[in-house]
Parts: C-alpha cells; sequence; structure tokens
C-alpha cells in the first residue's frame, strides 16, 4: 500500500477541516451505507488519525490537517529533490532502496510508516499526517572516517530548524535524541552504506513529534512531548521540511570541509546533561561521573575523579545519576 483508497482519500479532505460532518452527508458524499461510514472512519482511525463521534453532531478530526506538500516545500527550500509520499515502510529505506541513484540533499518525506524504525532495532510510532518522518541522503566522499560525529551535527541542523520556525527551548541528548524539559521530542536514526576505501553513503532519518494522537501516546514507553505542546503556533509540517533541508545542506558542507570542530560551542549550549552528574551504561556496566559535552569526533567526554575521558559506540546509553 503507498497510498489511501480513493474514498479514504476524500474522507481524509473532508475532514481536514476540524469540523463535523454528518454520517449522512459523509455515507452522501462517498456513495456508501452508514455502516460503511463507520468502517472507513475506523481504518483511518487504525493508521492514527484522532477522529471523534459526537451523537447528533457526526465525525470530527481532533484538529485540522494540513497535509504534506512537495510543491510547497520545494519552493521554501529551493531543493528540487523532495520526494513526497502518503505511505511507506521507512522513509530512510525508500532512500536506502534507491541509494545508488540519488544526489545530495535527496529527501523523502511520508505521512505515515507501516514499519518506522528507531534505534536498537525499536520501532518508531508513525501516526498518519501527525508528526514529520523525514528522511535526506549525504554522500561523503572522504569515506567513512569523516562520518563519525554526523549524528551530533544533524541535532544541531535539528535544532537550528525548530528555532528559525519559532520553536525555542529543545535541546540535546548525546548521541542522537531531541529533548524539551527533559521529555523526546525528536530521534534520528542514520543508517549507512559504505565500503572501507569508498564514498560512505548516509541516509540520515529524524522523526519529529508534531501532535501526538492519543490512542498512540499509549504505545510509547518513555517521557514523550510534541511541539503542538510546547509552541504557541501551530506547526506548518510543511515548512517545517524546508527548513530542515535548508539547514542540513548548509551545516553538510561545512562539516565535509571543517568537521564537528566549529559546532562544539554550540553543542555545549545545547547539551542536556553539560556538567551535569551523569551515568553511563556500557553494555552491563555503569560508569558515573559529569558530563562535560563531547570533542571532535564527537565522543561523550566524562569526568571521573579529576579525569576526563571520551566515550562512543552505540551500546552506550546516558542518564542522569540517580
Ligand atoms: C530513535 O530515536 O530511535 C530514532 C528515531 C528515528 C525515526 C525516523 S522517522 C524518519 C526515519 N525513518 C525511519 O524509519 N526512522 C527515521
Amino acid at each position: 500500500m503507498s497510498e489511501l483508497n480513493e474514498q479514504g482519500n476524500i474522507l481524509l479532505t473532508l475532514l481536514a477541516d476540524g469540523e463535523f460532518h454528518s454520517g449522512e452527508k459523509i455515507g452522501e458524499l462517498l456513495g456508501v451505507s452508514r455502516t460503511s461510514v463507520n468502517n472507513y472512519i475506523k481504518a483511518l482511525q487504525e493508521i492514527g488519525l484522532d477522529i471523534y463521534k459526537v451523537t447528533g453532531r457526526g465525525y470530527c478530526s481532533a484538529a485540522p490537517i494540513t497535509l504534506l506538500d512537495k510543491d510547497k516545500i520545494e519552493q521554501l527550500s529551493n531543493s528540487r529533490t523532495v520526494h513526497v509520499e502518503q505511505i511507506v515502510d521507512s522513509t530512510n529505506q525508500w532512500l536506502l532502496d534507491r541509494i545508488a541513484n540519488l544526489k545530495n540533499g535527496q529527501s523523502c518525506i511520508s505521512e505515515y510508516q507501516l514499519s518506522g524504525r528507531g534505534r536498537r532495532g525499536r520501532s518508531w510510532v508513525s501516526p498518519f499526517a501527525s508528526h514529520l518522518y523525514f528522511s535526506f541522503y549525504w554522500r561523503f566522499d572522504s569515506g567513512i572516517d569523516k562520518v563519525a560525529g554526523l549524528s551530533l551535527l544533524v541535532g544541531i541542523a535539528t535544532v537550528n530548524a525548530l528555532e528559525k520556525i519559532g520553536v525555542q527551548g529543545v535541546s540535546l541528548k548525546w548521541p542522537n535524541d531531541l529533548y524539551y524539559q527533559g521529555k523526546k521530542l525528536a530521534g534520528i536514526l542514520i543508517e549507512l552504506n559504505a565500503q572501507a576505501t569508498e564514498a560512505c553513503h548516509s541516509v540520515i532519518g529524524i522523526g519529529i513529534n508534531v501532535r501526538m494522537p492519543a490512542q498512540q501516546a499509549k504505545l510509547i514507553d518513555q517521557p514523550w512531548t510534541d511541539l503542538t505542546t510546547l509552541s504557541s503556533q501551530p506547526i506548518d509540517r510543511n515548512l517545517l521540511s524546508a527548513t530542515l533541508i535548508n539547514e542540513l545542506t548548509t551545516l553538510l558542507i561545512e562539516y565535509e570541509q571543517s568537521g564537528l570542530g566549529p559546532h562544539l560551542q554550540r553543542w555545549f549550549a545545547l547539551d542536556y546533561f553539560f556538567n551535569k552528574e551523569v551515568k553511563l551504561l556500557i553494555a552491563d556496566r555503569v560508569k558515573t561521573g559529569i558530563c562535560r559535552g563531547i570533542n571532535e569526533t564527537g565522543a561523550l567526554l566524562l569526568e571521573c575523579d579529576g579525569v576526563i575521558e571520551p566515550y562512543i559506540g552505540g551500546e552506550i546509553s546516558l542518564r542522569l545519576a540517580d
């Protein structure tokens, strides 16, 4: 399935205004019975849309829906390589499947992911038209050594983009998460395709919680927040996508030349754990100390008994000390 069927799309367009629509009117529009209307509504609810029924008034989306719009994103970003899908397995996978033919800056953005993936084999809850599921391709001609600090750079680019659309106060949690007041707002999953001596192809996946539907929230097993909760303005996912494309492009070009060095101060300013007592979970070991930020390779710096040591690796988790 790569898109809703015709009736699903008609219903979605109708409910997008956030107003009530009677079952009778919907039935007429779709050319189906009242029972079938119920089934179409259920199908939209199953993919994550928050649709309510109120007796005597009809059906209503919990909030107005603005769909992703390729033309708008391309116009706002000056990019001509934006790919928008209604339904994909995973936006990262969509790019990975086409990796041999991609140009730097190609993006794939979707309303819904059937198998959105997070780090460490977890799944990423991806309700329809609720959040941003965004993937971006970049090729590093200088090879895989260059990408050590990439996820940290992408975190900074994402915070920059959020600030540019008016969302302030977001911080970064080493190595891949965006936090707001201790709750997860967004995550980054970078997937690489590289041979030792050749160019390194990267797919940068970013998932940002925009408006969490009540039912989907029950599937998440850690403190979370979304942009709708922390912003007084409605969030325009098209503008956010375009701003992310611009920000990533600018920072990646610079990163290829100069690495992470020029961004260390910015990281320190955004680091949620900077100068706090933390514990590192490394396989079955726990190491406590004071977080002193990161170094130029993207390693976490931990101070223990006055000595600062770098830590790096996918299997390390960072927590506030008890
Ligand atoms: C994490 O915090 O575990 C990383 C989450 C990354 C989710 C994004 S959504 C867009 C892209 N496509 C995926 O399947 N995953 C990433």
